[in-house]
C-alpha cells in the first residue's frame, strides 16, 4: 500500500549546451536520490524531467554556432538524455519541449487561460533592435542590473543576484545582436497579472496556507526559497508578460498573433505536464492522477529558477483550477569549481559527458562527492583535490574497508557462511540497536531534503561497523574463542547488509555490489532497520574490491585538463561550424576581385556599394564596411569575392555577391587579399 502519491520534476535543462557538475549536484542527483527513496519506501511516485528547447537561450546559441535551432537542439537533447541514462538518474521519463504533445499541451493551456481571461493584453513599449529588425526579448538584451549593478544582467534576469527583471528596468540596455542600443517600439501582449494573486501568493509562502486550509508545512521550505519569493512579493509584483515577439516556441493560439510565441517560462513548466502525458500514455496510467488530488508535488530547481516555480508557475496552476500546487520548491544554490564559477563561455567546467566517457566505472564515486558537497544552503565548491580525498577516505577506507573485512574475514573463519548470532554482549547490543536506527534516521533527513546530512549517517554505518570491528578485534579471538567470533561476524554482516539498503538511493550500483558480497537483493526490503537480514548459515559471494582509490596522478591531470582547456577556450571567438561536405564547399565560387569604385549608400550607415571587376565582368555588390573603410582609400584594392552567392536587393540596391572580411577580437574588419600580386579572376579554394 502506498502511503503517499508524488510527482516530482527536475528543471528541465536547456538544450542549448551540455551539461556540467554544478547541474548535476544542484539539481538532477538530489532529485534522484529523493525519487530512489521513495521507490523503496513503496511510495507512489513518478519523476519526470525533459529539454527544454525554446526561448532566447536556444535561438542564441544557434546564431552563435551557426545553425539553426533545431540542429541545436537535437543536438544537445541527444547529448543531456544521453548523459542522464549514462549517470544513472531514473527518470521515469526524459522528453524534450519541441514535442507535438508538449506544443498542443501549452498552447491548450494557454487558450484555457486566455478564455476565462486569466490574461490581459496590452500594448506596451519594448526595445527593439533597428538593425536587426527584431524585439529584444530576455537574453537578445543586457545592462547593467538595477539591484546589484552587475553589467551583464539579461533583460529578464540577473544571475548574479537572482532578481527578476523586465528589458526596461536594464540600465544602458544594449542589443546582444547588434551591439547597439536599442529603440522602444510598440508591440501588444499577453501579461499574467501577478499583483492580483499577492494576497493568496503570501499566505501560501509565508503560512502554508491555501484557500484557507493548511497545505504545507512552511518550515520545511528552504529559507531562501521563502526569502526570495518574499522579498519579491514585498517588493510589489508586477503584470509579467506571459508571450515574446520570437519565430522560436510554441506559437500564440489566437488569431492575429502571428510572430508570436508563448513565454519559454510559461512553456518549460508546463513540459513537466507533457512529459507526465507523454509517460502516461506510454505506460498505461491516467495522466491527471498525476497532477490532481492529494498529490505531492516538488520541483528540484536551481536557485535562479526559484520565482519561475514558486510564484509564476503556481499562479498559472491555480488559474487553470483543478491542479495541485507544489508541495515543496527545494532550491539549490550554486556549485563553483577550483576557486572560481562554472563558466560555459570559459569553458571553466568539467562536463557529465566527458567524465562518463573518462571514467566509466566511476560513477558512483562522483555521485558520492557531489552529494558530500551539495550546495544545500549556500555555494559550495568542488575541486578534484577534495574529490580524491572524499573517495580515498571515506568511501575506501570507511565502507569499503569495513564491507571487504566483514566479508572476507566470513571466508576465512567460517567457509562464507554466515554464522550464528549465539549470545551477545552489552556491546553487541548497542550496537545492534545503533544499527537499527539507521535506515529510520537516513530516511527522515531524506524527506527533509537534507542529502548531505543523510549521505554522512550512511557513511556513520559503516563507520560504526568498523569501529565495532576494531573494539573486538575478531582476528585476534579467533585463535581462542570461535563462539565469539561467530557471534561478531553475525553482527558485522548484518551491519552489511544494512549499508546495501542505505546506500541504494545515494550510489545504487555500490549499494548493489554490497549486496551481491552478501547475496542480499535490498530491493526486497524496502528502507527498514532489521538485525536479522542475513540468516544463520545464508552462503556469501566472494568480494571483490569494492572503491579503487584516486591517485595523486589522476587529480593532477584533471587539474591540467581543466585550465588547458578553459585557456584554449578563452578566446573571444565563436566556436567552430557545423561540418560541411566537401562538395558543398566546392559550391561556393570564391575569386580574387578588385574594387574599382565605392560610394557611400544614402541613409544607411554601414553600407558601401562597390563596383568589383571579378575578371569576367564588373558587378555592384553592396557590403557593410563602411564603419571601418572611406570609399576613397578602397579603390584598387584586391579583395576576395563570393561570386555565386543569389542576389539580394540591399536598400534597394541589388547586390551581386558578397565580399569576404575577416574579424578580430574587437570586432575590426579586414579585406582578405591576396598576398601576390594576382590579378582579377583567379580563383580561391
Ligand atoms: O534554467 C534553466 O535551465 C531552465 N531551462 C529551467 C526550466 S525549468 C522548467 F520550468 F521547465
Ligand atoms: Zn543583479
Amino acid at each position: 500500500m502506498s502511503e503517499n502519491k508524488y510527482t516530482i520534476t527536475a528543471a528541465l535543462p536547456y538544450a542549448n549546451g551540455p551539461l556540467h557538475l554544478g547541474h548535476v549536484a544542484g539539481v538532477y542527483l538530489p532529485a534522484d536520490i529523493f525519487v530512489r527513496y521513495l521507490r523503496m519506501t513503496e511510495q507512489d511516485v513518478v519523476f519526470v524531467c525533459g529539454s527544454d528547447e525554446h526561448g532566447a537561450a536556444i535561438t542564441l546559441r544557434a546564431k552563435k554556432e551557426g545553425t539553426t535551432p533545431k540542429a541545436i537542439v537535437d543536438k544537445y537533447h541527444q547529448i543531456n538524455s544521453t548523459a542522464f541514462n549514462d549517470f544513472d538518474i531514473s527518470f521515469d521519463i526524459y522528453s524534450r519541449t519541441s514535442n507535438e504533445i508538449h506544443h498542443k499541451t501549452a498552447s491548450d493551456y494557454f487558450k484555457k487561460l486566455n478564455d476565462k481571461g486569466s490574461f490581459i493584453e496590452q500594448t506596451t513599449e519594448q526595445y527593439y533592435d533597428e538593425e536587426f529588425k527584431q524585439f529584444l526579448a530576455d537574453r537578445y538584451i543586457t545592462g547593467t542590473c538595477p539591484n546589484c549593478q552587475n553589467e551583464n544582467a539579461y533583460g529578464d534576469q540577473c544571475e548574479k543576484c537572482g532578481s527578476t527583471l523586465s528589458p526596461t528596468e536594464l540600465i544602458n540596455p544594449v542589443s546582444t545582436l547588434s551591439g547597439k542600443t536599442p529603440v522602444l517600439k510598440q508591440t501588444s501582449h499577453w501579461f499574467l497579472p501577478l499583483d492580483k494573486h499577492e494576497d493568496w501568493l503570501r499566505s501560501w509562502i509565508k503560512d502554508g496556507v491555501l484557500d484557507g486550509k493548511q497545505h504545507h508545512n512552511p518550515k520545511d521550505w528552504r529559507n531562501q526559497v521563502v526569502g526570495q519569493c518574499m522579498s519579491w512579493i514585498d517588493g510589489g509584483l508586477k503584470p509579467r508578460a506571459m508571450t515574446r515577439d520570437l519565430d522560436w516556441g510554441v506559437p500564440v493560439p489566437v488569431e492575429g498573433a502571428e510572430g508570436k510565441v508563448l513565454y519559454v517560462w510559461l512553456d518549460a513548466p508546463i513540459g513537466y505536464i507533457s512529459a507526465t502525458k507523454e509517460w502516461a500514455q506510454q505506460n498505461g496510467k491516467n495522466w491527471e492522477d498525476y497532477w490532481t488530488g492529494d498529490r505531492k508535488l516538488v520541483h528540484f530547481i536551481g536557485k535562479d529558477n526559484i520565482v519561475f516555480h514558486a510564484i509564476i508557475f503556481p499562479v498559472l496552476l491555480k488559474e487553470h483550477g483543478d491542479f495541485v500546487l507544489p508541495d515543496n520548491v527545494p532550491a539549490y544554490e550554486f556549485l563553483n569549481l577550483e576557486g572560481d564559477k562554472f563558466s560555459t563561455s570559459r569553458n571553466w567546467a568539467v562536463w557529465l559527458h566527458e567524465y562518463i566517457a573518462e571514467n566509466p566505472t566511476k560513477i558512483d564515486e562522483l555521485k558520492y562527492v557531489l552529494t558530500a558537497i551539495a550546495p544545500e544552503s549556500k555555494d559550495s565548491e568542488f575541486t578534484w583535490k577534495e574529490f580524491q580525498a572524499r573517495i580515498n577516505n571515506e568511501l575506501a577506507d570507511i565502507l569499503g574497508n569495513f564491507v571487504n573485512r566483514a566479508v572476507v574475514l566470513t571466508h576465512k573463519y567460517f567457509e562464507g557462511k554466515v554464522p550464528a548470532l549465539g549470545n551477545t554482549t552489552d556491546t553487541d547490543k548497542e550496537v545492534i540497536a545503533e544499527m537499527e536506527k539507521f535506515p529510520a534516521k537516513i530516511g527522515e533527513l531524506i524527506m527533509k531534503y537534507k542529502l548531505r546530512e543523510a549521505q554522512a549517517e550512511a557513511i556513520n554505518l559503516a563507520r560504526l561497523g568498523n569501529k565495532y570491528l576494531a573494539d573486538t578485534e575478531p582476528w585476534k579471538l579467533a585463535k581462542t574463542d570461535m563462539e565469539r567470533v561467530k557471534t561478531i561476524m553475525n553482527v558485522a554482516l548484518q551491519i552489511t547488509a544494512n549499508l546495501s539498503i542505505v546506500f541504494a538511493p545515494f550510489l545504487p550500483k555500490k549499494a548493489q555490489k554490497i549486496g551481491e558480497f552478501v547475496n542480499f537483493d535490498s530491493k526486497n526490503w524496502g528502507f527498514a532497520g532489521k538485525s536479522d537480514l542475513l540468516p544463520e548459515g545464508h552462503q556469501l559471494n566472494k568480494a571483490s574490491i569494492l572503491i579503487e582509490k584516486i591517485d595523486d596522478a589522476f587529480v593532477d591531470l584533471q587539474v591540467e585538463k581543466l585550465k588547458e582547456s578553459s585557456a584554449m577556450n578563452n578566446s573571444n571567438f565563436p566556436p567552430q561550424k557545423e561540418e560541411v561536405a566537401f562538395d558543398d564547399f566546392m559550391k561556393m565560387d570564391i575569386r580574387v576581385g578588385e574594387i574599382i569604385a565605392a560610394e557611400r549608400v544614402p541613409k544607411a550607415d554601414k553600407l558601401l556599394k562597390l563596383t568589383v571587376d571579378t575578371g569576367l565582368d564588373k558587378r555592384t555588390v553592396v557590403s557593410g564596411i563602411a564603419e571601418h573603410y572611406q570609399p576613397e582609400d578602397i579603390v584598387g584594392t584586391k579583395v576576395s569575392i563570393l561570386m555565386n552567392l543569389a542576389p539580394r536587393k540591399i536598400r534597394g540596391v541589388e547586390s551581386q555577391g558578397m565580399i569576404l572580411m575577416a574579424e578580430n577580437e574587437n570586432g575590426e574588419l579586414s579585406f582578405i587579399s591576396p598576398e601576390k600580386a594576382f590579378n582579377a579572376g583567379g580563383e580561391i579554394r
